[in-house]
């Protein structure tokens, strides 16, 4: 372990931290995206690097000493955040373009702003990492979107079965190894597969003495691509992508260069993209097993994708027999491999133009249907009971024309995902949406307007603050 820190001699500097260069532009919450629909899309988007695996393993440098370099990091607000909380802890962190320096070395506090931390659920994550290395952390309870209560328990009962000492003090978690030693290797079971858990004991375990061992721990693509890192830093790590992962500690990692996996979230954006406005496009770079849940969906509902190169993906949604009917289907998000919740409210927005009676049910986060009430502007039809929605499609009668009823309307973008459902949503219908709020669509989407742009859609952001300089 690193020469232990005094939390109390080592506060947060106060904000904006002026060693941090990310990106030029911040988008603002109060940006207006503009939409004139209907839109048909063509030609070829490049998938940006994912969001939550840039977020983790942006935590996990801390875990290493020496210079880490990281490729495909996307320029979003919440990857500006994590710089920054970084930043406040005194890590060096340079970006060029989507290249990312950090340097830990120099970390003279284990307490990162709070400001930040409640900007972003992923600040949160490097209680694991600071913890192990520097026997310390107290870092606040985490914000992010506004999609359910989203505790960190699972976080705190892991870190205390490696050996730490874990408080909830003034709305922050305060936590330190034992007399001063490093983390000890245990065992723990989460009570759920959590994502963020999974990953901060992970990180945690990496420097922890002797073989962790975490069970029914989630299997996402953003778990293995951490592993991947961690474990090209020096750590040894089994089993990330079941749902037992067995870690023998280190005394210390050191810097490594990663490429950031595509963002599978992005990709099935896209994808929905081209099937609600019954479109073909190809979309690069991608995995096609991480987002096979949606793909197997979008075949039920008479898309045709096929993988058009090694890591792209060709959509048609033009059906088989010519016309342009989508069959509804019925979806309940949970887990992965399940079908991600953070792809429900946009294939609501799809289900939205398909025939029949759809159904959707979200498993994971308790408030995640503040979409359903935007749609409803655009005329969606829609009955919604708690977490289950009822989709209810369009008649066959009317389906050879354009298959949407949507009317454009001025909507505002609750939170991330949500906000991207809108988007869809406004390609599909008739006339001008506007949708308010867009900066939350920012935190989630590199250049969605440009992206959406370059496929022939008319889309346009504006704001009277635009974007400032960071
Ligand atoms: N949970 C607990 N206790 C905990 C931790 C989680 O009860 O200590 C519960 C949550 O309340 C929730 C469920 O477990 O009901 C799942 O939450 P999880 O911890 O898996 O999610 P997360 O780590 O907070 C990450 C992504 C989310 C994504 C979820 C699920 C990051 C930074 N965020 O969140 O991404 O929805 O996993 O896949 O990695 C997004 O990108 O829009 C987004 C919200």
């Amino acid at each position: 372990m690193d020469k232990p820190l005094t939390l109390l001699n080592h506060i947060a500097p106060s904000f904006p931290v002026p060693t941090l260069h990310l990106h030029d532009q911040v988008q603002t919450l109060d940006q207006k995206l503009t939409i004139n629909g209907p839109s048909k899309l063509s030609g070829h988007v490049h998938i940006s690097g994912s969001k939550n695996s840039s977020l983790a393993i942006l935590a996990a440098t801390l875990c290493c000493s020496g210079t880490t370099k990281l490729r495909d990091v996307p320029n979003l607000s919440d990857t500006r955040a994590m710089g920054s909380i970084l930043s406040s802890l005194s890590a060096e962190v340079e970006v060029s373009g989507d290249e990312v320096l950090i340097n830990a070395d120099g970390v003279s506090c284990v307490e990162p702003c709070r400001d930040r931390v409640k900007e972003i659920r992923g600040g949160f994550f490097v209680i694991g990492p600071l913890l192990a290395r520097f026997g310390e952390a107290a870092v606040a309870l985490p914000g992010g979107c506004d999609i359910g209560s989203r505790p960190v328990d699972l976080f705190m009962r892991g870190l205390r079965a490696l050996g730490a000492i874990v408080e909830l003090r003034d709305g922050k978690v305060e936590a330190r190894v034992r007399n001063g030693r490093r983390l000890v290797a245990g065992k723990f079971r989460l009570d759920y597969p959590s994502v963020g858990a999974t990953e901060t004991l992970m990180m945690a375990a990496c420097l922890a003495d002797g073989v962790t061992i975490l069970s029914n721990v989630a299997k996402e693509p953003e778990v293995i691509d951490l592993a991947h890192f961690l474990n090209n830093s020096g750590a040894h790590i089994e089993g990330a992508g079941s749902s037992k992962i067995r870690i023998l500690g280190q005394s210390q990692l050191h810097g490594t260069e990663c490429t950031i996996t595509p963002d599978r979230i992005e990709a099935g954006t896209f994808l929905l993209a081209a099937a609600i406005t019954r479109s073909c496009i190809n979309i690069s770079p991608v995995f096609p097993s991480h987002i096979s849940s949606l793909v197997h969906k979008l075949q039920t509902a008479g898309c045709r994708i096929r993988r058009s190169g090694r890591d792209s993906l060709e959509v048609s949604a033009v059906c088989e027999n010519g016309d342009r009917v989508f069959r509804g289907f019925n979806v309940t998000t949970s887990p992965f491999p399940g079908f991600p919740t953070d792809l429900q409210p946009q294939t609501m927005a799809l289900l939205t133009t398909c025939n029949g009676l759809s159904r959707v049910e979200e498993s994971v986060f308790e408030r995640r249907m503040t979409h359903v009430q935007e749609l409803q502007k655009l005329g969606a039809r829609i009955d919604l009971s708690g977490s289950r929605a009822l989709i209810y499609g369009k008649e066959k009668a009317s389906c050879f024309l354009f298959p949407s009823a949507l009317v454009g309307s001025e909507l505002t973008a609750m939170d991330l995902r949500g906000g991207a459902a809108l988007v869809l949503a406004g390609l599909a219908a008739e006339g001008r949406t506007e949708i308010s709020a867009a900066g939350h669509i920012y935190r989630g989407y590199e250049d969605i307007d440009r992206k959406l742009a370059g496929l022939g859609a008319d889309i346009q952001i504006s704001s009277s603050t635009a974007s400032v300089l960071a």
